[in-house]
């Protein structure tokens, strides 16, 4: 699936951002964005009953669109504070890891704005090693980092695995739908079938315009037309950081991603975060509760750097009336 051009821009984008080699013609399918590439591998690979492990908090498709719509059975790996929103591998049960079939992986992380260290891409290769599952490493956020953090591809460590991207937060292209998937060629021929039978790709105009974006990169660091709007975002980043800890809700700072999770404040949490959330409404304040993510979001909110820095210096302003 996709133009030629497109998938030898895609091969030639991960020569030049990873070092890695991979087939255009079968290691690489084009995907109408990374939503569709996440559901629809699961769709080519899984059968009722089968396990799929997911991160909780996550991205909902991983356990909704992707799991339960193929009757499979979402296993949810709980993404904590205290171990620095990674899924913590060692505590899933054996038996677990037997059935399991695939397993979704999504750092730079949405929610959480957690980044991976490589130690724990190459255990979570390990353990799929020994467990005999392939991982989806979904990496919509790979280019969207700060303070020079560059972030990896988990084909690095094994290209035997399936990444997904797509050029919605690398272009700002989300409307365009435009993804790509890159690695195990089954995997990949797998998902081509399925989708031969569902749609008929992405607009050729649109892989053309993300073929340009993609031949800005020189090196693996970001060219120009990305390093610019990332410094918007970062700007934004670092408004929201200290406006909510100078009004004392205390609040780390990502090293990734447009978002910002963070618990709710000491002095609401004997309420969920959905009625949190309500309160912050009634003061034309709107960001998204944890547990929209699942239920180890509970507790914690997220709020998108997608407002320019005069609304959110006006949004800090009117949570301080609340929590103050
Ligand atoms: C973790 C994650 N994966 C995949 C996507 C889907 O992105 P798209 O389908 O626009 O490429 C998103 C979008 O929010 C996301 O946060």
């Amino acid at each position: 699936m996709g133009e030629d051009d497109f998938r030898e821009a895609i091969a030639r984008w991960y020569k030049v951002r990873f070092n890695m080699d991979f087939d255009p013609n079968e290691e690489i399918s084009n995907v109408i964005g990374g939503k569709e590439g996440v559901a629809n591998i699961a769709r080519a690979f899984i059968n009722p009953g089968d396990i799929v492990l997911c991160p909780n908090p996550g991205y909902p498709v991983y356990e909704n669109g992707a799991t339960k719509l193929s009757d499979a059975k979402p296993y949810s790996m709980p993404l904590l504070k205290e171990n620095n929103f990674l899924a913590d591998l060692d505590s899933i049960d054996r038996e677990i890891l037997k059935k399991a079939k695939l397993m979704y992986l999504n750092y730079p992380n949405n929610p959480t704005g957690a980044i991976a260290p490589k130690e724990f891409l190459k255990k979570a290769v390990d353990y799929a090693d020994d467990y005999n599952f392939y991982i989806i490493y979904d990496n919509p956020y790979s280019e969207f980092t700060f303070d020079d953090y560059i972030a990896p591809s988990i084909l690095q460590i094994d290209p035997n695995h399936v990444e997904i991207n797509s050029a919605s937060k690398m272009f700002n292209m989300t409307g365009f739908r435009c993804g790509w998937t890159v690695g195990n060629k089954d995997i990949i021929e797998g998902l081509r079938k399925i989708k031969s039978q569902i749609d008929s790709g992405c607009p050729k105009f649109i892989q053309r315009a993300v073929i340009k974006g993609l031949n800005e990169y020189k090196s693996e660091k970001k060219p120009e037309i990305i390093e610019r709007t990332i410094k918007t975002y970062q700007r934004c980043r670092d408004i929201l950081i200290k406006g909510l800890n100078d009004i004392g809700w205390t609040t780390d700072k990502p090293q990734a991603t447009f978002y910002i999770w963070t618990q709710i404040p000491k002095k609401y949490r004997d309420i969920s975060c959905m009625d949190f959330v309500k309160k912050l409404i009634e003061i034309g304040v709107v960001i998204t509760p944890g547990i929209g993510f699942g239920q180890y979001g509970e507790g914690f909110v997220r709020f998108a750097l997608t407002q320019p820095e005069e609304r959110i210096l006006e949004a800090i302003e009117r949570i301080s009336t609340l929590i103050n």
